[in-house]
């Protein structure tokens, strides 16, 4: 009989910022695969609409959630139950000229993509490090990598992810919990699809070697593997998905 890779029946995952684009994506394909899925996000209808595919596959329960919030975090914590992976994903973006970025606008993107993914970390891992392990893949962004213009805060918390992600798998490898991130390029979502239809936009996908966008489907290999046990012995990894763009020449 041929051998299969591990999937994820009987595991519960959790998928922060699932009311659209990548999260939304990721709880489908995770329960595709057999896992129990909690979706969280602040705006419930828009999960509720989003669970209602994830049905399609598996179980799917909706939390509402604000990742910025401490009250909240734990409110999410207490009725998702005991959770196995947990693919931090939850995160949002503040553009403009460094020179005038607005103070606001740096501690709602430090406090949604990093302090928030942290502290969602921190207390799932309690729980993980009892049942003696998970998974955590953490979003992070080829932006937290290389730099490009007008996006400081972003660019700035991205590699925060980066380096809270080697920092956790150092800390929590011995209670058998594992700290990955997931670094997308971009990927062809509602949110930019105008973009790529701009001069701007075409000249950026043409500094992609693989001349092309990502799809989310592009990102479901990896996300799947870090999720599975099939990563067993990988923990502090940051893998891009990005057609090379990290490469691309000088
Ligand atoms: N699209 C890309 O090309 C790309 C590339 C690299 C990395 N990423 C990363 O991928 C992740 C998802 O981005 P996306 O492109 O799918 O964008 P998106 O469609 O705007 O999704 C962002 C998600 O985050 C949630 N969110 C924002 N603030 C939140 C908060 N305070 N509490 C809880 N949830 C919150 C939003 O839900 P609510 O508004 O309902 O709260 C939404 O579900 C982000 O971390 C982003 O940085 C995206």
């Amino acid at each position: 009989m041929a051998e299969t890779l591990p999937g994820l029946a009987g595991k519960r995952a959790l998928v922060t910022g699932a009311s659209s684009g990548l999260g939304a994506h990721f709880a489908q394909r995770l329960a595709a695969h057999g896992a129990d899925v909690v979706l969280a996000a602040r705006r419930l209808d828009a999960l509720q609409s989003v669970a209602s595919m994830v049905e399609q596959y598996g179980r799917a329960r909706c939390v509402a959630l604000d990742v910025t919030s401490a009250a909240s975090r734990a409110a999410l914590v207490e009725e998702a139950g005991p959770i196995d992976i947990l693919v931090n994903n939850a995160g949002l973006v503040r553009e403009g000229p460094a020179l005038v970025h607005a103070e606001e606008d740096w501690d709602l993107v430090m406090d949604t993509n990093l302090k928030g993914m942290f502290f969602l970390a921190q207390a799932l891992a309690a729980g993980m490090r009892e049942r003696g392990g998970g998974s955590i893949i953490n979003v992070a962004s080829i932006l937290g990598l290389r730099q490009a213009g007008g996006v400081v805060s972003y660019a700035v918390s991205k590699a925060g992810v980066v380096q809270l992600t080697r920092t956790l798998a150092l800390e929590w490898a011995r209670y058998g919990i594992r700290v990955n991130a997931l670094a997308p390029g971009y990927i062809d979502t509602d949110i930019n699809r105008d973009f790529w239809q701009t001069e701007a936009g075409r000249a950026l996908v043409s500094r992609i070697p693989q001349r092309r966008l990502g799809q989310l489907e592009d990102l479901d290999g990896l996300l799947l593997l870090l999720a599975s046990d099939a990563s067993r012995y990988m923990t502090g990894t940051v893998l891009a998905v990005d057609g090379g763009h990290l490469v691309n020449t000088l």
